[in-house]
């Protein structure tokens, strides 16, 4: 083989050039990989006849996930969800779904049983309801003997599932109490929040307390356990809504966060079987330049040790512009146990103006939890709190303080994107520092990886999931697996995959907790409590790869070109934020009517012999430069001599050309026989023009013979070993292939595949 794929070599410049990232936490963050469908890794999981997989419930403990889709809920093993253990039906009636169609809604769409809630009782069973076409309804379900069985309780769902499959919802069971917030009519026009048990607790129907809302998160935390105040455990409730309190002519919807305590009973006569202590504060997630808040779309919570620890980060969109901001437990309950309320002041007949209630408040505070407090004036519980206070909360559930997030902004925002889901992952590095790993769903069917150092957020890679364009739905977290749903399909990824950072240099500046540079095999390897900072490289805060280890000995690829050739090298660095570095013999290629510098490519036009020459593309990200690739180009001669040809194949090209050149002679000869006349032929004028013709076109088809020569001869060389340097940096080493395509106009291009049935 002539042509030898060429070694990675790698070199350190070490000039004082600004370092990569040096982006404001709030604007606009670029992945820094893009991992496409093919290369994800992921494991799949659809049903043929099955649809919109939204709904999960982990069950670590039967190492089981359990998926609601539209009339059916399956439970996946929880380590291959393409391993399929149990499934259920459960479909909607013939009559069910005409009653439904009757009132107005679409037979094959809407009249469905889509299932929206899914929890696990304190029995191990599990609690499901579904839309049952516009029908809500609820049944219990167990897992026993390798099958899932529902008991066909046909329990009333109102209030706990939505009836509209297209809406919102949240719900939490917290100590087998369900708690819900969805609409519970069929209209979808009567947003409540309540807890189910014996006795129903839920919002007043009133503007003031829930307005036009859209449902997000549900979350318990229990602020009961060590608390010195005494206070009760709360469950709060991130959701957006159209706000009164702007004196605006339009809609403005806000974000907001509101609660209720665990132990609330609602009031003896005033907010009776309502909740006491539903308060609500906005939301806020301010970004740079955009002026309307941004709303949100889903909330996730983690907490280190104890509820005080805990964060909520959340995700916000407002059309397509994206952010995630990051709360802390203790600045939510500052709000809530400290702000001042706002209040409606009439204005003018019919328009009330909100503005700061700045009077005395009532005693105990409106809202609050039963607490110390409260206990030493005589309230032991809800029922008992005076109607002063209870009038108060029930016409002015709003605070007038906002929530803001850590550090008073965003943690990460995105321009052109949609954000829809996001969880949080806790990575041990190698130091042993923690770091939270916020893993972002999008509307475009991809998951974001991102990170906080110091301040300064990074996207280390962004996965492509879903295609075309399918939103990401939901999605789960167990350990390092992730799972993410959508209305086609599950897919299951691992979010430590250190394997697609191909070299030391693209591991350490990928500055992912979860990996590092192994050096004693070369490999960008998952940490673990095996490895130490001298026998593993790991630099999050200021990507350094010093330590790295060149690599030597690279090896050009060789490519041959005829006079008037259009060539493309190609060269696609392993990162977003690497530019790429062209020289010719040594010296930088500067584009011109020649040669044309593409992101991911070389054109070289019209090549002619100043075009030859060896040809390096280095990738520079921050102040490192590696040399990604090598090509030595030659111009072909086509002058028969063999100086150059040392491959049979080239011998056979040479032949090819050589028969090319004795049949021109040939033709030449007839030629001029017939024109003589010693060759007797039935021909006429143009019929002589013919053969000339016919011979250029010979000649030219020959052309093309030796330059599919060429490309062949290039496709060949897949040893598979030493690939990753030309291949794109998102695609994996072992699927690496290239090759080599002849266009029309005989323009000769190198580029990997990643599929092998394209070879
Ligand atoms: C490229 O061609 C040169 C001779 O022109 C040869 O010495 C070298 O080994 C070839 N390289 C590869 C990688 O085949
Ligand atoms: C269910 O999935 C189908 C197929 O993607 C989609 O067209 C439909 O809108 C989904 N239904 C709901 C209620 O999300
Ligand atoms: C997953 O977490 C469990 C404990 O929560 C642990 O025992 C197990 O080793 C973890 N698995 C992996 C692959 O990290
Ligand atoms: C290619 O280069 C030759 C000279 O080397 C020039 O005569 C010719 O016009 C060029 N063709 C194009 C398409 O640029």
């Amino acid at each position: 083989m002539m042509f030898l794929p060429a070694v990675l070599c790698v070199f350190y410049v070490w000039s004082p050039a600004t370092l990569i990232g040096g982006q404001g936490p709030t604007s606009n963050i670029i992945p820094r990989k893009t991992v496409p469908i093919n290369s994800n890794g992921g494991r799949l999981f659809r049903e043929e006849g099955f649809w919109n997989y939204t709904t999960m419930l982990l069950r670590e403990d039967l190492n089981m996930l359990i998926l609601g889709a539209r009339e059916a809920i399956f439970a996946l093993d929880l380590d291959d969800i393409t391993v399929k253990k149990a499934m259920v039906n459960w479909p909607v009636t013939k009559q069910q779904q005409m009653e439904c169609s009757n009132k107005g809604k679409d037979a094959t769409n809407d009249c469905k049983n889509y299932i929206r809630i899914l929890h696990k009782n304190k029995d191990g069973s599990m609690y499901v309801c579904g839309t049952k076409a516009f029908n809500p309804s609820c049944d219990t379900m167990s897992y026993a003997n390798g099958q899932l069985n529902l008991e066909n309780k046909q329990e009333d769902g109102k209030g706990k599932c939505p009836f509209d499959p297209f809406q919102r919802y949240t719900s939490e069971m917290v100590d087998g109490a369900l708690y819900t917030a969805t609409s519970m009519n069929f209209r979808g026009s009567e947003p409540v929040m309540m807890r189910s048990t014996d006795e129903i607790i839920r919002t007043e129907f009133a503007s003031t307390w829930l307005n036009e809302p859209n449902f997000v998160h549900m979350a318990h935390i229990p602020e009961g356990e060590p608390n010195p105040e005494g206070d009760d455990d709360k469950i709060y409730m991130f959701f957006s809504e159209t706000a009164v309190e702007y004196d605006s002519y339009t809609k403005v919807d806000v974000s907001r966060v509101a609660r209720v305590c665990k132990g609330d009973l609602g009031g003896q006569r005033t907010l009776q079987k309502k909740w006491t202590s539903f308060l609500k504060a906005r939301l806020d997630c301010p970004v740079l330049n955009i002026n309307l808040p941004l709303l949100v779309q889903d909330m996730f919570h983690l907490c280190q040790d104890d509820w005080t620890t805990c964060v909520f980060y959340g995700v916000f969109t407002l059309q397509l512009d994206s952010a995630v901001c990051a709360y802390k437990i203790e600045d939510i309950k500052a709000v809530f146990s400290k702000s001042k309320f706002k209040a409606p002041f009439p204005v003018e007949t019919s328009f009330v103006k909100w503005a700061l209630y700045s009077s005395e408040l009532p005693d105990p505070r409106p809202g609050a939890c039963i607490d110390n407090h409260a206990r030493e004036k005589g309230f032991a519980k809800s029922l008992d709190l005076p109607d002063k206070t209870l009038q108060f909360i029930k016409e002015k559930p709003l605070l007038d303080q906002a929530v803001s997030p850590i550090g008073k902004r965003a943690l990460l925002v995105k321009r052109g994107t949609a954000f829809t889901r996001i969880v949080v992952a806790t990575a041990t590095a190698l130091k042993g520092s923690k770091h939270h790993i916020m893993l972002i769903g999008t509307k475009s069917g991809s998951v974001l990886k991102a990170v906080n150092y110091e301040g300064k957020t990074v996207i280390m890679e962004e996965i492509q999931v879903f295609e075309p364009s399918e939103p990401v739905k939901i999605l789960r977290l167990s350990n390092t697996t992730l799972y993410v749903g959508s209305e086609v399909g599950v897919v299951q990824l691992s979010i430590s995959e250190c394997g697609r950072y191909h070299t030391c240099l693209d591991c350490v500046l990928a500055r992912d907790p979860y990996c590092g540079w192994a050096l004693n095999t070369g490999r960008c390897s998952t940490i673990d409590s095996t490895h130490t900072t001298s026998t593993v490289i790991q630099s999050l805060s200021d990507g350094d790869a010093s330590r790295c280890p060149p690599i030597g000995g690279s090896k050009p690829v060789n490519i041959s070109f005829f006079h008037g050739n259009a060539v493309k090298l190609w060269c696609q660095p392993y990162s977003n934020l690497a530019k790429v570095h062209w020289q010719l013999n040594g010296h930088p290629i500067r584009a011109s009517n020649t040669f044309q510098i593409l992101s991911d490519s070389l054109m070289i036009f019209n090549a002619s012999a100043e075009a030859s020459g060896h040809y390096t593309c280095s990738s520079v990200e921050g102040k490192y430069e590696a040399q990604h690739v090598a090509y030595d180009l030659k111009m072909w001669s086509g002058s028969g001599t063999t100086a150059s040809l040392r491959d049979v194949q080239e011998k056979e090209n040479t032949l090819v050309a050589m028969v090319v050149i004795l049949s021109l002679i040939l033709a030449m000869l007839v030629f001029w026989n017939m024109y003589k006349g010693h060759l007797p032929l039935p021909c006429c004028h143009s019929r002589v023009k013919d053969t000339t013709n016919r011979c250029g076109d010979e000649r030219f088809s020959a052309n093309q013979a030796q330059q599919h020569k060429v490309a062949s001869s290039t496709v060949n060389m897949n040893s598979n070993n030493n690939y990753a340097n030309i291949q794109r940096f998102s695609i994996s080493r072992e699927t690496d292939r290239l090759t080599t395509t002849v266009g029309s106009s005989g323009q000769i291009s190198l580029r990997p595949i990643d599929d092998e049935s394209e070879i």
